[in-house]
């Protein structure tokens, strides 16, 4: 039925009326109204086409002003391959090596202490260290059960070398990490031997920001830490001033949305010329022979990591995007996401049926308390049944609402979450020839167990504004005293 001009006023009277407590519950949020502007100014296509975007975990949206920037960027100049002296290649150089300069700025690293190698993306970031890091027996990988696959991933680098491989468990329901055991785990481990101890500052599933103050606790017993900041630079400050893991991993993708096929690894220049590369390619080596089968020199620093020719005309975007995000205002962005994230967690937290029976079940914590603006949940029908995750996806889809479902490449949060055990979970991998898909492991845990191991997310970035919260409330209050049985397709 189409909406009347009085329902239409009703709702924009209930809108108008929610912003107001919502302003006057966060007075720092109209600190941040540069951001609208912005919005209106740079992501004019988002309302315009009416895009309520809230996966920003999953990816950054760019301003236009960052794509003219880099597009007049190439269009006035001429650039060549930069391994060389010549004037087009030095001109190329210039621009990567501004990027780089910009990467440690953006983060307060010292370049005495830091380096930057230029990857594809975080997972680009991790693989290197996973390959380079010399696990062997007696050393140890610790890791949280909170953790994207690309750091679980390394493990099986770490298994390859015979270091024993430690996860961390994260707890029910607020999904963070014990920190006794961390500090049991860390102390516990024999020191001498490469042990690497990898977390995420901020979860990609559930939100959660694990203390920082864990690299210095690490370190300090003689580990090196690899943090993967992938989920949290973009809405966080993170400052390698004060903070100095020995490895950070991210993707520029999800802090500015451009360019996509970017990442980076920061890295201490001590723990980076501990690494031991497993080969080496055009532009890693100082020199090679042919004559001599092991005859090869790395190339000091970044340059050992790069493998071939950098993105050197994608590179400049990430100055731009830079620049971009830190005249927006990263703190800024910080202040705005974690007012709609609590307005969020709250709206959320009180949507009930008729019947008084939850609409929501939330996944980690259920305040703002040292977590971010990415939120994981189930909506829940009146006799509390799991409305099917990926129909929600769709219908959200239908309203142009951009949310995310599955499990986000976060197992461990996942089985944790849902409550799925090792032997629930090993049904999956009985036949290790036949390769299960996420899809089929879902429905027969679910089948099995009557437990479903999916999850809906939503996540808040950038240019997020009221409205975005707002929509997605109205798409969430749409399920009231609805049958899950009722909403498919
Ligand atoms: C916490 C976290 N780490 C690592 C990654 C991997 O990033 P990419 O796919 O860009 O390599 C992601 C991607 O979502 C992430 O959220």
């Amino acid at each position: 039925m189409p909406p009347t001009s009085s329902s239409i006023r009703f709702q924009s009277e209930r809108y108008a009326e929610a912003l107001a407590s919502f302003t006057s519950a966060h007075p720092d949020y109209s600190a941040t109204a540069h951001i609208d502007t912005c919005r209106a100014r740079d992501y004019g296509r988002l309302d315009v086409q009416g895009h309520t975007y809230l996966d920003y975990t999953g990816g950054g949206l760019y301003g236009e002003s960052q794509i003219r920037a880099h597009h007049d960027l190439l269009a006035t100049g001429v650039f060549g391959n930069p391994h060389s002296h010549n004037p087009t290649s030095l001109a190329a150089t210039e621009l990567v090596e501004e990027a780089r300069a910009a990467v440690l700025d953006f983060f307060h690293a010292s370049p005495d202490d830091y380096d930057v190698v230029f990857t594809l993306n975080a997972s680009g970031a991790l693989k290197l260290i996973g390959e380079a890091f010399p696990f062997a027996a007696d050393g140890t990988y610790l890791l949280s059960f909170d953790n994207h696959n690309s750091v679980n991933g390394v493990r099986e680098y770490a298994r390859r070398g015979g270091a024993q491989v430690i996860y961390v468990p994260v707890r029910d329901p607020d999904l963070r990490l014990d920190e006794r055991l961390i500090r049991h785990h860390l102390q516990a481990a024999a020191r001498g031997h490469a042990r690497l101890f990898a977390y995420p500052a901020q979860s990609n599933f559930s939100g959660v920001q694990h203390p920082l103050e864990w690299v210095a606790l690490a370190r300090a017993e003689g580990w090196q830490v690899l943090l993967d900041a992938a989920a949290f630079a973009p809405t966080n400050r993170l400052d390698l001033a004060e903070v100095q893991p020995d490895f950070v991993a991210l993707s520029f993708y999800k802090m500015f949305g451009y360019p996509t096929g970017a990442g980076a690894l920061l890295a201490r220049r001590e723990a980076l010329a501990s690494l031991r590369r497993p080969w080496f390619s055009g532009g890693t080596i100082t020199l090679a022979s042919v004559q001599g089968a092991g005859w090869h020199h790395l190339a000091p620093g970044h340059a050992g990591f790069e493998d071939g020719t950098v993105d050197y005309l994608g590179l400049p975007a990430v100055t731009i995007g830079l620049r971009h995000l830190a005249d927006v205002s990263l703190d800024a962005v910080h202040t705005r996401v974690a007012a709609l994230a609590a307005w969020l967690l709250g709206e959320m937290s009180m949507l009930r049926h008729s019947n008084g029976a939850p609409m929501v079940r939330l996944f980690g914590p259920k305040t703002m308390d040292r977590r971010g603006a990415t939120i994981a949940f189930y909506l829940l029908d009146p006799s509390s049944a799991v409305y099917d995750v990926q129909r929600v996806e769709e219908l959200a889809g239908l309203e142009r609402i951009s949310i995310r479902t599955g499990c986000f490449c976060n197992p461990g949060d996942g089985e944790v979450a849902h409550g799925i055990s090792r032997d629930e979970m090993a049904e999956c991998f009985a036949e290790p020839e036949i390769p299960v898909t996420l899809l089929d492991c879902q429905r027969l845990i679910q089948d099995a167990t009557g437990k479903v191991p999916n999850t809906i997310r939503i996540s808040l970035g950038l240019v997020s504004n009221f409205a975005d919260v707002w929509r997605f409330m109205a798409f969430a209050e749409g399920f009231r005293d609805r049958d899950a049985a009722g909403i498919t397709g």
